[in-house]
Parts: structure tokens; C-alpha cells; sequence
């Protein structure tokens, strides 16, 4: 079958230590042809260490100059919309780290242009893609859990703020909801079976900032020259669904509290955690059980991939489609306006 001929468009952290390890293991089908960055020196870094033939210094300079049939966007949320409206012009295959935009403006445009132009596209929601959650979703699909009407999800650092462009509302779109928020809503969405979302209320926290604590790890922007800080530091967020479901979130990159990150889904019949899996029961005898199922752990970045390059080589539907990423960032949107309105907000 014809490998896939792919171009990376920001060459930054998640690009090098995730996205083209995780192609190495794909060289059979897909081919990294090129890879673009704004800081030109720092992609022609990533292109001498991975073997990559050519380097640029934007995406329109990769588009014109090289043979793609897909671009993979790893660059700042600011900059998805411009990158992947300028890929889905030229007729590539997109695939887009979350979140699927900065706002939810930037990703209904890019959603009219990729429709526009008829090209594949999915969104980079790696969560969805451990074997527990396969299991547990095609347990729920089977109706093993019942009906799912409440689930409960975070993820909480105390001190774990990442430096760099992720802090500047202008690169980022917000903090931690929209950075690691993102997954945990997302996760939790896909296996309560994606029910519409029509109210949210929301409120964020501003109030530990740029702290100056020592011996914590933090996720590192390879761009981390940037002082600029008005994200928020964290979030609660109840969201209803429109099938009478609700969820619960939480989202922190500073707060004192327990450092966590769960998901638990609830159904008539049964309910279940993640990391590990665990299903709350009850037997033919009436007493309730706790079943940890055995699964397989795989690398999820090497699971996306692969998954997408089956998708494009055989016509399958994407797990994470476009529509999905546009959901997600209403959610998302939805938290943001109503804690600034101070009320609940409806998201059509
Ligand atoms: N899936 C995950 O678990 C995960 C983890 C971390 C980051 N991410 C996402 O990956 C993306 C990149 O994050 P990072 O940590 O690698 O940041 P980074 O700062 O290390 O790298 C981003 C790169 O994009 C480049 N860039 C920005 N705008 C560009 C444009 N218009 N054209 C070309 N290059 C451009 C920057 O110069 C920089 O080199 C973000 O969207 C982030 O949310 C996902």
C-alpha cells in the first residue's frame, strides 16, 4: 500500500519527543517529508535528528515545496486555525493537537474549510486511545454499563504550570481548561457516548499565577521566552446534556489541593473508573463487585498515528472527526463564558 507522505508543521516539544518517535514506529506506511517551524533554525534541528529531507520556515513554504498527502499541526492553539486553513486549501489530510483551536471562532472557520475543501481530518485526542478506554467504550456501546448519566472527571496538578506561550492568552486561548481540560472532557465525553452538551456553568480561578515554587516539574514550550500570564490557574465546570446526563470537571495547573487525574462514568447497571479500569457491579447474587479487567498498555501516541494512517490508506472514518473537535471546544467555550458572565450559559 502507498506510505503516506507527511509534513509536521511546528517542531516544538510535542512534535519531537511525541509525534515523530511515535512515526519512527510507522515507517512502513507513512514517510516524514518535511517540517516546518517559524523559528527555521528549530525545525531544520528536528529535520538533521530525524532524518527528515526537508526543513521550512512556514507552512505555506512546506505546501509549495514539497509532495504532501497530509500535515500534522503541532503548534501553539493560536496558530491551528491559520496552519490547518492553509493545509486544507491545498487538499491535505489534517491531523490537529488538541485543542482543536484557541476559540471556538478559529475552529468553526477551520471547520468550513476543511468541509470547504472535502479533506480528512482528525482531531489529535490521544486520551481516547489507551486499551482501557477502548475496552470500557465497547463495553458501554454494548450496554454493559446501562444508561450513563453522571460522570465525574479531572485533572489536577497543584504546581504544574507549563512554561512558555501556554500562559499568553493570545498564543494559547486559556489555561488549563483548554490545555489538559481538553483531554479529560474529551475522554469522558467519547465514552458517555457524546451526548449533545446544552448548558455549562462554569467558574475559573486566578489566583496562584506565576508562583515561584521550587522541585516541581512542568511541561516545557520549547518557545518558553514569553512573560506574558493571564490564563487562569483553575476550573470547575458542571456541563448537562441534552439526554438529561451531566458531568462533572475539574482543571488545575496550580491550586492546593490533591494532585489527581480520573474519570469516572456511572450507568443504570454499572459504573467505572480509568487508570486502572475498574467496573462497579453487582452479581447474580446480589452483592456488588469490583472487576478490574486485564489490558493491554500501549504507547497512545503510537495508537493515534497508526490509526490515522489505516484511516487514510483504506477510507475508515476517523475515531476523533472533525465534528468532535468542534463539540469539544464548545464545551470548552461554554466554560469560559459562563464563569465571566457569573451565570449558566447555553451552548447553541
Ligand atoms: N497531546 C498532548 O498530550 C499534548 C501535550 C503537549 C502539547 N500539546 C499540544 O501541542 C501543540 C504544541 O505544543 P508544544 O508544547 O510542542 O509547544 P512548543 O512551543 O514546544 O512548539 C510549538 C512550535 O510551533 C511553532 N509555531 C507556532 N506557530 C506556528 C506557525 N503558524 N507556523 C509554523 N510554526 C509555528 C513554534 O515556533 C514552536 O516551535 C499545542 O497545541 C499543545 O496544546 C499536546
Amino acid at each position: 500500500m502507498k506510505k503516506i507522505r507527511i509534513g509536521i508543521v511546528g517542531a516544538g516539544n510535542i512534535a519531537q519527543s511525541a509525534h515523530l518517535p511515535a512515526y519512527r514506529t510507522l515507517q512502513d506506511r507513512a514517510e516524514i517529508v518535511a517540517i516546518a517551524d517559524l523559528n527555521r533554525p528549530r525545525a531544520q534541528d528536528a529535520a538533521d535528528k530525524f532524518g527528515i529531507p526537508a526543513a521550512f520556515g512556514s507552512v505555506e513554504e512546506m505546501l509549495a515545496n514539497s509532495a504532501l498527502d497530509m500535515v500534522d499541526i503541532c503548534v501553539w492553539n493560536g496558530s491551528h486555525a491559520p496552519v490547518a486553513i492553509a493545509a486544507a486549501q491545498a487538499g491535505k489530510a489534517i491531523l490537529c493537537e488538541k485543542p482543536m483551536a484557541d476559540c471556538l471562532e478559529h475552529a468553526l472557520q477551520m471547520e468550513r474549510e476543511v468541509k470547504k475543501a472535502g479533506v480528512p481530518f482528525m482531531m489529535a485526542m490521544v486520551s481516547r486511545f489507551g486499551g482501557e478506554q477502548q475496552l470500557l467504550h465497547d463495553m458501554i456501546e454494548a450496554g454493559e454499563l446501562g444508561d450513563i448519566y453522571y460522570a465525574k472527571t479531572a485533572y489536577i496538578r497543584r504546581r504544574g504550570t507549563p512554561l512558555g506561550w501556554f500562559t499568553d492568552t493570545k498564543k494559547s486561548g486559556g489555561g488549563p481548561v483548554i490545555d489538559i481540560g481538553v483531554h479529560c472532557i474529551d475522554r469522558t465525553w467519547y465514552l458517555m457516548g457524546k451526548p449533545k452538551p446544552v448548558r455549562v456553568s462554569a467558574s475559573v480561578s486566578r489566583r496562584i499565577g506565576n508562583y515561584q515554587t521550587k522541585g516541581v516539574s512542568r511541561w516545557i514550550a520549547l518557545d518558553r521566552d514569553v512573560t506574558a500570564f493571564d490564563t487562569e490557574d483553575s476550573a470547575a465546570a458542571i456541563i448537562h446534556f441534552e439526554n438529561g446526563a451531566s458531568m462533572l470537571v475539574e482543571a488545575s495547573w496550580a491550586i492546593n489541593a490533591k494532585p489527581d487525574a480520573y474519570t469516572q462514568i456511572c450507568g443504570t447497571k454499572a459504573g467505572a473508573t480509568l487508570d486502572p479500569l475498574v467496573i462497579y457491579g453487582e452479581n447474580e447474587q446480589g452483592y456488588l463487585t469490583d472487576n478490574q479487567p486485564t489490558v493491554a498498555k500501549y504507547n497512545g501516541f503510537e495508537a493515534e498515528l497508526a490509526h490515522l494512517i489505516d484511516c487514510l490508506q483504506t477510507g475508515k472514518p476517523p475515531l476523533a472527526p472533525i465534528e468532535d473537535g468542534i463539540t469539544v471546544q464548545r464545551m470548552l467555550q461554554g466554560i469560559y463564558d459562563s464563569a465571566s458572565l457569573g451565570r449558566e450559559v447555553c451552548l447553541d
